[in-house]
């Protein structure tokens, strides 16, 4: 880049109708920031093809327009953003995860719900698509057929203004999803390439016949290899093979086409000027398509995520990105940025490996997988932050790396095949009840549905009317939950847990859902389902509380903001691992029987306040603790005397 460009880009921007004023002057530094990284990255992805020049002039044209169509308000939320840096690690922020039309009902609905939510702690809103998509084919709504439009199921675009407007009030946040990687086929753009129009034929990939989809399929695994097995589907009205790496109906954009991504930059804007606080992109891994690859996290699609990153840093740089990448933990890295970009691709990433590995730490009771996998996982960079969870919408997978299995002691065959057994519920000793999602008998693996609840042990403890089962379970709810919401980052809960919905087998008689049984942990929630929180002595009430006191825990205490001040250690037993930040010293103990451990290495003094129960803890003179099946301590270091 040249000095040329600087003042190219200043002419376009003008005429785009930026001034050079002070009114502007942020925008101005933003774009001098950012100008080497949008060409740089611009050209590095398109710069062999022919009219780049035009194609980029149209893609700073898309920042500028929506820069100038960005509202004073969320002009000013961006200034008092970048004042709070890195506001995303606040130990103030407490997530949910949620359908708009099975938790509130719809856009109107969801907004008379926001007391609860905020009774419970929580104050940003993940949710779960909104956009049009077709009700028979929807993927829970992520085969998007209108990028910008509310679906009727859920509302208008004024609702979602009108919630827009009362989160902010609350001074709440929201977070939505983009689907990047594809669309409805019954999006206007899949409409015309049917109808023959090549211009958007080429914004998918299509195939006269089998040989390129036959060679790439050898290479690709498969997504949903039971109802969606291989990765293209034949169109009759284009009589051409399609690439579907998801379902049939989702067609999978070509973003080797310079429009794809400009369109979609577009939408992105579009969203950060609705006041979307943290944008959802959906599987981000699968942006970028390459013969003879799996078609998954290839070094192009990082060169997309970050040109889209700076992009949203010029026009609407209060939008924080979160990546959904659900990956292997070293591959989930990536998604952070290497090199000089690190820090500037992904704001956030799922942090899907620890979720995997809290998983894999209570059906075995042994956490040396998860205390093994911190060597990778605690090394996201200062600033950018992961999303905690415990459960979500999706299913869980073990995909975590067979190096650590095999150090912690397991052979990883035999340890994935525990692990399905066990989660699905066939292992004898198994408290849960959740069902095999994904299986594939080409290379047996499957991963896991199921409530929190249901595959912690609630579901089959009512079912045998079994309270010693009832009490385990919840202390399994209660352990799982606290080490998500004392990590840092941004915990997400998921709608229902917070109650302890166990599953929901209604989807088996709906043919839009039965093929997909991740729809069993998607309840609706009935208000008197929520009612119940109010019997402390009700499962829901108990379940509530628990939830209530560990955010409220979060949130009274600074050194739970990430600050990467996180230092995981191992205890003389492995069904305990420790977690301290600053003088907090948190212990989770992931085993079903009662265990007595020392707590060597860290100076924890004998008498220590514990920040969850408000009991003072006695450790005896040789450092030891016990602790009971699934307890956990959070000790605060020089608090005993207020114990
Ligand atoms: C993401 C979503 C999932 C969806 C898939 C395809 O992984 O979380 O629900 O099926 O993308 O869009």
């Amino acid at each position: 880049m040249n000095l040329n460009h600087l003042d190219q880009l200043t002419q376009w921007c003008s005429e785009d109708g930026i001034k050079t004023q002070a009114a502007d002057r942020p925008f101005w530094n933003r774009l001098m920031a950012e100008a080497h990284t949008l060409h740089d990255l611009f050209f590095q992805i398109y710069g062999h093809q022919p009219n780049t020049e035009t194609t980029y002039r149209a893609f700073i044209r898309g920042i500028a327009q929506a820069y100038s169509s960005r509202s004073k308000a969320l002009k000013s939320r961006d200034a008092q953003k970048a004042i709070k840096d890195a506001w995303i690690t606040d130990q103030n922020l407490v997530g949910m995860s949620l359908y708009v039309d099975r938790f509130g009902g719809d856009l109107k609905g969801l907004v008379k719900q926001l007391d609860y939510l905020e009774e419970l702690g929580v104050n940003a809103l993940h949710l779960l698509p909104v956009m049009k998509s077709p009700a028979e084919a929807s993927d829970g709504g992520y085969a998007v057929s209108d990028y910008r439009s509310v679906d009727p199921r859920f509302g208008s675009n004024k609702d979602l203004a009108d919630l827009q407007a009362e989160l902010l009030k609350r001074g709440m946040y929201l977070m939505t999803d983009i689907v990047v990687n594809h669309t409805s086929d019954q999006h206007p753009w899949a409409i015309k390439a049917k109808e023959g129009d090549p211009f958007y034929q080429s914004f998918y990939y299509t195939y006269a016949d089998r040989s390129i989809p036959d060679q790439m399929e050898a290479t690709m695994p498969e997504v949903f290899p039971e109802s969606a097995p291989g990765s293209f589907t034949f169109n009759s009205e284009m009589n051409a093979w399609v690439m579907t790496v998801f379902h049939h109906y989702q067609w999978d954009l070509n973003f080797s086409n310079p429009q794809v991504l400009n369109a979609m930059v577009e939408h992105i804007l579009y969203y950060g000027n609705l006041g979307v606080d943290i944008l959802r992109i959906d599987a981000p891994a699968f942006i970028w398509k390459q013969m003879g690859t799996t078609c998954q996290n290839l070094p192009q699609a990082h060169l997309l995520l970050q040109l889209i990153k700076s992009a949203v840093r010029v026009a609407t740089p209060g939008m924080a990105i979160l990546g959904e990448a659900i990956l292997a933990p070293e591959q989930i890295m990536d998604f952070f940025g290497h090199g000089l970009m690190q820090g500037r691709e992904c704001d956030l990433a799922y942090n899907a490996a620890q979720m995997a590995l809290q998983w894999d730490a209570l059906a075995t009771g042994d956490t040396r997988n998860l205390w093994l996998n911190q060597a990778i996982i605690s090394r996201k960079p200062l600033g950018t932050t992961w999303l905690n969870y415990t459960r979500c919408h999706d299913d869980i997978g073990f995909g975590f790396e067979d190096k650590y299995i095999e150090q912690a002691g397991f052979t990883p065959y035999l340890h994935r095949a525990f692990l399905k057994d066990y989660w699905s519920g066939q292992h004898p000793d198994s408290p849960a009840k959740g069902m095999l999602f994904g299986v594939n008998p080409k290379t047996n693996d499957a991963r896991i549905s199921g409530t929190l609840a249901s595959l912690c042990g609630v579901e089959k403890a009512l079912e045998l009317d079994d309270t010693t089962a009832l009490e385990r379970a919840i202390a399994r709810i209660a352990l799982m939950q606290a080490q998500c919401l004392l990590l840092g980052g941004i915990p997400m809960l998921y709608y229902g847990d917070e109650l302890g919905h166990i599953n929901d087998y209604s989807f088996q008689d709906d043919p839009s859902k039965s093929y997909d049984n991740r729809w069993v942990h998607r309840p609706i929630i009935s208000a008197e389902k929520r009612k119940k929180r109010a019997d402390q002595a009700s499962v829901e009430g108990r379940i509530f509380a628990l939830h209530q006191k560990l955010i409220a825990l979060r949130k009274a205490h600074d050194i739970f903001a990430d600050t990467n001040n996180v230092q995981w250690w191992p205890t003389d037993h492995p069904s305990v691992i420790g977690m301290s930040r600053g003088s907090i010293h948190a212990l989770f103990h992931y085993g079903g029987q009662s265990k007595t451990v020392t707590l060597s290495g860290r100076s924890i003094p004998q008498k220590t306040l514990d920040l969850w129960t408000g009991k003072t803890v006695n450790l005896s003179n040789e450092g030891q603790l016990t602790f009971a099946p699934y307890q956990f301590y959070v000790l605060q270091q020089g608090s005993s005397d207020r114990g």
